[in-house]
This record gives structure tokens, C-alpha cells and sequence, in this order.
């Protein structure tokens, strides 16, 4: 069923417990607490308005006092996006972040979402744990990566051009997206999330004019290049988000290293932990990562709703 997103919101009290929407300024200040205190050096706290800023940010209260926080997106297409789960660190183990996911996948159902997912890297028991006691499965292995091919590499002379709608092809085609299990990592509506490839979400991204051609067979040299990851800018240094969705993901990798090198671009990406996949792109220069948040090796999970 879906309701207006006021409604969907509607606050939920267990004991002293109350779980309720944020409000980006009359909250701030302990949300900002309780950033600086869950995780060291937060990238959320570098890029704070823009987060505060679009909705969904949800939390948890002990009386008066703000101990869990979570992030709930509406990626649209009945797909759901959970992030920036955190629970004050001397408030874990109390089922803080159990009962404010339950809160928030309650939501989501009431706004018509029919799946939410999250990425969780290998290491984070603790979110793992958490997961699974909400019945989130795995559904795929990825690994985060980071770079640019090196200006040695031999001109392929090809460009990487705009794609056009009439030419995109049925994403089940696609052998980069039979890899990662038939899921992009988008740009639209917001970048770094995980949503099914559909014709509808291709052409979104084509739409946005983030999606690439390389060569004449769309189904070999596809690649969404997406804007920079703003939590990644460093100084002297932008990067841009990549998903090789075509074939051939080492074409792609150093055709598109060779169109954004002059701005002083990285590429930044989530590649299948594939093996025969991964080597000719680590060896081309696109390295192991590590998110802000996350470690190398990620899964992606889901829960039906
Ligand atoms: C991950 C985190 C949000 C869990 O919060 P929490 O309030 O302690 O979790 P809960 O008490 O609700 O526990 C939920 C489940 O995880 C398990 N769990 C929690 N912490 C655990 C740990 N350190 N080791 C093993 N299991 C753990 C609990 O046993 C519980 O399992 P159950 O469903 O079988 O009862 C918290 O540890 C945190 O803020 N970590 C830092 C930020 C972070 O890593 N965020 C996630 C990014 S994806």
C-alpha cells in the first residue's frame, strides 16, 4: 500500500523508546553528537547539509536522548535504499539498531517500497548480525575499487559517446550485469546506491547522460560514468563513479581513464568479485579500494517487504 510520506512517518513509541523522522534543524546538533561519537571520522560529517538534506533520516530515542540513526531512500520503482546505520557506542547491543530498522522497513512498506537493500562490508559482524535477524539475504559479491588506467596505455581510438534510448539494449543481455546478478550500481536518483537493472533504469541513466558507449556492439562497450562521489573529493583530485555493464570491462576502463585523465579524475566503482573479471582491471591500474565507510569486499543484501 502507499501513503503520503507524512503519514508513512508516523512516529512509533515502545516504553521509553520513541523511533520518528529527523528534522535536519531542529535535530542537528545531536545528530551531529552522535556521528562524531559512532563512527571515527565520519565521511557523513563532511558532507552533513547535503546528507541532512534530502529525507529519510530516521532515528531512535531513549526519552530525550537521540542513540540510533539510520537513513531510509526512495529509489523509486518500489526499490528502497538503507544506509548510515549508527547507534551510539555505549547504547550497542541493546537492540537499538534491530528495533529502528524494523521501524524503518514498517515504513517503507506503508510508502510502497517492495524491497530494501544495503551494502555491508565483510568484516562488519556486528551488521551482519543485524541483517540477517531482519531476514536481509545476500545477493551479491562485490569488491570497491579505485583509479585510473595509465597514460601508457595505447590509444584504442575509440570515444566513449553519449548512449542513445532507441539503441539500449535489454539488460539481461548485458554480461557485466549477469555478474553483479542483474544489479547496477546507479547514478540516478542518487549516486553509490544499488538498484535491479531495468530498460527503465538504462534509460534513466542514458537520460541523465550518464551512460557510455565505447565501440559499435552497445551490448560489449557499455559503462555508466556517473558525477563524483562527493564524500571521495580530495584535494587536487575528483573522482567519478564507473559500472562496466558491457563485455568488455578493460576497454571500457582505459577508453574512459583516457577521457576524464585531463581533469585530474580518478574512476570510482563496485566490481563483482569475479575472478576472471577482476585481474585484467586490477593489472590496467583500477585498484582495490576502500569506501570511506567500507572495507574492499562488500555484499549487497535485500529484504522482500
Ligand atoms: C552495527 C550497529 C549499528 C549495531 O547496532 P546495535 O544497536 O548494537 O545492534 P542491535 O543491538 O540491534 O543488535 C542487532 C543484532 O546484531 C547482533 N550484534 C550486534 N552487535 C554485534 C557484535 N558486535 N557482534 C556480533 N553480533 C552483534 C545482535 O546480537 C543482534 O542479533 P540478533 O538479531 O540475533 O539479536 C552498531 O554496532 C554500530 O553503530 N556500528 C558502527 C557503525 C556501523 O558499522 N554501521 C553499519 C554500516 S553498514
Amino acid at each position: 500500500m502507499t501513503s503520503t510520506l507524512a503519514s508513512a512517518l508516523e512516529p512509533k513509541h515502545e516504553g521509553r523508546a520513541t523511533f520518528r523522522a529527523l528534522d535536519p534543524e531542529r535535530d542537528r546538533a545531536e545528530i551531529e553528537r552522535l556521528l562524531a561519537r559512532a563512527v571515527p571520522h565520519d565521511y557523513l560529517l563532511q558532507m552533513l547539509d547535503r546528507w541532512l538534506g534530502s529525507p529519510g533520516t530516521l532515528g531512535g530515542f531513549d526519552g530525550q536522548e537521540l542513540v540510533a540513526i539510520e537513513k531510509l531512500e526512495d529509489l523509486e520503482q518500489g526499490e528502497g535504499w538503507l544506509g548510515a546505520i549508527r547507534v551510539a557506542p555505549e547504547r550497542r547491543r541493546e537492540g537499538w539498531a534491530h528495533r529502528l530498522t524494523a521501524w524503518s522497513l514498517e515504513v517503507a512498506k506503508r510508502m510502497g517500497m517492495q524491497v530494501v537493500r544495503l551494502i555491508i562490508e565483510d568484516e562488519n559482524t556486528a551488521s551482519r548480525a543485524l541483517s540477517k535477524g531482519l531476514g536481509f539475504r545476500s545477493v551479491a559479491a562485490l569488491s570497491h575499487s579505485v583509479g585510473i588506467a595509465p597514460a601508457t596505455v595505447p590509444s584504442s581510438g575509440k570515444v566513449a559517446r553519449l548512449a542513445r534510448d532507441e539503441e539500449l539494449p535489454d539488460p539481461r543481455e548485458l554480461e557485466g550485469l549477469r555478474r553483479t546478478n542483474g544489479f547496477l550500481l546507479t547514478t540516478v536518483p542518487h549516486p553509490m546506491r544499488f538498484v535491479r537493472a531495468t530498460p527503465l533504469r538504462l534509460k534513466d541513466a542514458a537520460r541523465a547522460g550518464h551512460l557510455r558507449v565505447i565501440g559499435d556492439d552497445v551490448r560489449e562497450g557499455l559503462a555508466l560514468l556517473g558525477p563524483r562521489a562527493p564524500w571521495r573529493f580530495r584535494e587536487g583530485q575528483t573522482l567519478r563513479l564507473l559500472t562496466p555493464l558491457g563485455a568488455s570491462a578493460l576497454e571500457i576502463f582505459e577508453t574512459v581513464s583516457e577521457g576524464v585523465r585531463e581533469e585530474g579524475c580518478e574512476l570510482e566503482g563496485f566490481l563483482p568479485d569475479d575472478p576472471p573479471f577482476l585481474p585484467p582491471l586490477r593489472s590496467a591500474g583500477w585498484k582495490s579500494g576502500e569506501h570511506a565507510t567500507w572495507g574492499e569486499h562488500v555484499q549487497l543484501y535485500e529484504v522482500a517487504l
